[in-house]
């Protein structure tokens, strides 16, 4: 039975940041945020938008009435949770009318979160061929102003359900993880922004990417030729690329065009987006269908995904006849369109105007499923 991604949607907030006008404000030269570091746009989001926000919205609309009859499993990584306890998925799972029989919870390790959701929930419908799981990666990722993290911000989900016979990808059996105990990137409880090594977690990264990729080619006697792709978690658009570069080195250089020429298909979002932490792999995922002009049914995809502390596994999938009649592309743009510009000014007030849970309040954000109100710590949100 095959069994993979039927249905993959994003979203992110409506508002964003141009980096030539925070480098300049940073006083950096402009390049090494749109060059050095690969970023044209950072989504910012407002205090009234959540993991719960993004999420719905990725979710709801690509979910039919059948679907919501079907999913018995609500999965959400995320490293950006609202609670220490009660999951997000719960509320989820409310917001978007799943039927009652579901199991619903979260998932943490950095940005690789999503990806064990994505192959929990392979592994379930494989033993249950008429569920469909809906694994969820959303987060709100903050390094703090002026920090040197901070052109690597970013917000949103990724919504990505799994069913058996797939419209876009089929998930094949070969998937190699990696682990190992390092602090790279970390954020202690009650801890408003992670504490990062950024040097080293760049370098870890790379590494990771390196082994994973040298034990996948033995174990599964695979070469770069049985890959159309690769899709890469992308923290900022240049890390992906340093990761793959350093694996093209002794490829010819048609072999590194082919490659190479994917891989910015697949960062065109990014590129307007920044980080979305766990959402970040399946972003640019969407962005290669989406954006690529050479990819075609039967390709073969390899996904890297890469957690700091840290977690890194590379796993693979097949493109399913007639995907390209299942994306929403044109929907996708009007989203990145239609946001609005904010002013450095702007970015620093909405980022500093943070929700405080102890004081009850109400609020008037028009986006839907938007905060609009705080009760006895409880987050109520707009459902219509
Ligand atoms: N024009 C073009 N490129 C320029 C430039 C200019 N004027 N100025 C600098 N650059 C390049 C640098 O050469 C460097 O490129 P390289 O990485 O290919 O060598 C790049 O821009 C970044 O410069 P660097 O000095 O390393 O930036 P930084 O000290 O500000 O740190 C990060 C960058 C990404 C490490 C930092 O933003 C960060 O810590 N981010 C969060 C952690 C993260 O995302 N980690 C990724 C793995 S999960």
């Amino acid at each position: 039975m095959n069994v993979g991604i039927d249905k993959i949607n994003f979203y992110v907030p409506p508002y964003y940041v141009n980096m030539v006008e925070l480098a300049q404000a940073r006083a950096v030269d402009p390049n090494k945020f749109l060059i050095g570091i690969g970023q044209s746009e950072m989504a910012v989001s407002p205090k009234t938008q959540d993991i719960v926000t993004f999420a719905t919205n990725a979710a709801k609309e690509m979910l039919t009435k059948e679907d919501l009859a079907s999913i018995d499993m609500i999965i959400v990584g995320t490293e950006s949770s609202i609670d220490e306890s009660k999951a997000s998925a719960v509320v989820l799972h409310r917001l978007l009318g799943i039927q009652p029989f579901a199991r619903s919870f979260e998932i943490k390790e950095a940005c690789y979160g999503a990806t064990a959701g994505v192959q929990m929930a392979k592994n379930h419908v494989a033993l249950n061929p008429n569920s469909k799981v809906l694994v969820i990666a959303s987060d709100v990722a903050r390094y703090g102003l002026k920090s040197g993290g901070e052109p690597t911000q970013g917000a949103g989900a990724v919504a990505i359900l799994i069913s058996q016979n797939p419209r876009l990808l089929v998930l094949e059996e070969e998937n190699l993880s990696f682990t190992q105990d390092i602090y790279d990137f970390w954020r202690p409880i009650g801890y408003d922004y992670p504490l990062v090594d950024g040097p080293l977690s760049n370098e870890t990264y790379v590494q990771a990417f390196q082994k994973v990729w040298q034990e996948y080619q033995k174990r599964y006697e695979r070469t770069l030729k049985d890959f159309s792709a690769f899709s890469f978690h992308i923290p900022y658009t240049k890390m992906g690329k340093k990761a793959l570069l350093s694996i093209l080195e002794t490829e010819t250089s048609e072999e590194q065009t082919r490659l190479l020429e994917q891989y910015e298909a697949s960062i065109c979002y990014s590129r307007r987006v920044g980080n979305l932490y766990t959402g970040s792999l399946y972003l640019g995922f969407i962005s290669l269908l989406e954006n690529s002009k050479t990819l075609k049914e039967g390709d073969r995809i390899g996904f890297f995904s890469y957690g700091s502390g840290s977690v890194a596994e590379l796993f693979s999938g097949k493109l399913v006849k007639n995907y390209h009649e299942h994306l929403n592309t044109q929907d996708h743009q009007k989203l990145l369109n239609q946001r609005q510009a904010l002013s450095i000014r702007e970015y620093e007030q909405m980022f500093e105007d943070s929700l405080d849970i102890h004081q009850s309040a109400t609020f008037a954000d028009p986006t839907p499923y938007s905060i609009i109100k705080i009760e006895n710590t409880i987050r109520e949100y707009r459902e219509s």
